[in-house]
């Protein structure tokens, strides 16, 4: 997996800062003028010009969407599909290596603490890290939630809504995402979940 990159992070001059500020913002307004479908390769690279961990390798549409105060990395030959949204805030995203991450696929970071005794339910906000291992594959319009982990080699269903942490090589479904299947590698074919 590659090393992760933070926006902003680190002592920079003022004149550092500004030309980084403009590299990222040429960067984000040829992105929205890329067709929707094509040249994958070279999306990820505008990616990583606005200070993103992707690796050179990874494949991105242009439509995919990275916002917020986030540290992001993505692995070797990982694919993220159209309108893919992946957000938050003061916490890191990292997807390793040969994952397919389908598209309408959210991976969401960012949340707030309850707060019943002020004006507002949402208090301060707070971000949890997220982890998805090499090889996941995400189906379409599925939502991660903020501190999860997704073991290695999982499957998660489309549109399932994940709440909890994943164990590897397990087919995961529904709203909450639990196992439906399990990988036996002694018989290499699928389980009930335990
Ligand atoms: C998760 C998935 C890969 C599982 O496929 P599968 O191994 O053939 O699983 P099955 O169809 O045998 O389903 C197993 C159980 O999980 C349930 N299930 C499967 N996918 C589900 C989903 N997305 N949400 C909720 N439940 C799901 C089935 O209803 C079944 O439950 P049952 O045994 O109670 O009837 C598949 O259903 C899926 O969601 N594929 C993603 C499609 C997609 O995103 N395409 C976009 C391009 S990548």
């Amino acid at each position: 997996m590659i090393s992760a990159l933070k926006r902003g992070s680190g002592k920079k001059s003022k004149k550092c800062c500004m030309t980084n500020k403009i590299t990222r913002t040429v960067a984000g307004s040829l992105l929205r003028l890329m067709p929707r479908f094509a040249f994958p390769r070279l999306n990820a690279f505008l990616f990583r010009m606005q200070g993103y961990g992707v690796h050179p390798s990874a494949r991105i549409f242009s439509t995919a969407r990275i916002l917020g105060d986030i540290t992001v990395t993505i692995g070797e030959s990982t694919f993220i599909g159209h309108e893919a949204l992946i957000m938050g805030g003061e916490s890191s995203i990292t997807i390793g290596k040969n994952c397919d991450i389908s598209s309408r696929v959210s991976i969401v970071s960012g949340t707030h603490e309850t707060d019943m005794a002020g004006d507002r339910s949402a208090g301060k906000g707070i971000g949890k890290d997220i982890v998805i291992d090499d090889g996941v594959w995400i189906g379409f319009g599925a939502l991660i939630l903020p501190g999860v982990t997704i073991g290695r080699k999982a499957v998660i269903g489309a549109g399932s809504v994940v709440t909890r942490d994943i164990p590897p090589f397990t087919i995961c479904a529904g709203n909450p995402c639990r196992p439906v299947k399990r990988w036996n590698p002694g018989t290499n074919s699928f389980d009930p979940p335990a």
